[in-house]
């Protein structure tokens, strides 16, 4: 028997400030996207912002619905449409902000599991790393790759 062991390393800001100019562009327009959060229940709003090959930014926020299961996660809802509108182009970054009450979470917002897993198929899809940018008031961690969040990810069939 071995003991293997995962390092996963990222990195610390301490304010949007800190961030290079596209991770801070694409930090706020996740911020941004909390307004357009439809969260009735939760009361929990996420904004989530796809940073496209090319440039290009795409948004989206979480959309809940009374028959719970049938809402989705701003994250989802933000790569769904970029996926849909581009096909032919990569993710190469994801920011995502949490907001309650108007007022950007101290913590960053982390992403689910169902979120992190249609990430990494994305970025097997496209064959580029995608990084990941938790945007909270205090702290924003910035994962290079998707792997990083999501270590021995399926990608069996
Ligand atoms: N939510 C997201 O939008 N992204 C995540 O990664 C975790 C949770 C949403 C789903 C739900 O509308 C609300 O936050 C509370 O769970």
């Amino acid at each position: 028997m071995t003991v293997k062991e995962i390092k996963i390393a990222y990195a610390e800001y301490g304010s949007l400030e800190q961030l290079e100019p596209q991770d801070r562009e694409l930090a706020k327009a996740a911020i941004e996207a909390t307004k357009s959060s439809y969260a009735p229940y939760s009361h929990f709003n996420v904004g989530a912002a796809v940073r496209l090959e090319g440039g290009e930014i795409v948004c989206g926020s979480n959309q809940e619905n009374a028959a719970f299961p049938s809402g989705l996660c701003a994250e989802r809802t933000a790569m769904f449409y970029a996926n849909a509108a581009n096909p032919e182009k990569a993710m190469l970054s994801i920011a995502l902000a949490g907001c309650q009450n108007g007022i950007l979470c101290e913590t960053p917002a982390t992403p689910c599991g169902a979120c992190r897993q249609v990430m990494a198929q994305y970025q097997t899809k496209s064959g580029k790393d995608m990084s990941v940018l938790m945007v909270g008031r205090e702290k924003i961690w910035k994962f290079d790759r998707v792997d990083d969040i999501l270590p021995l990810i399926f990608d069996s069939i």
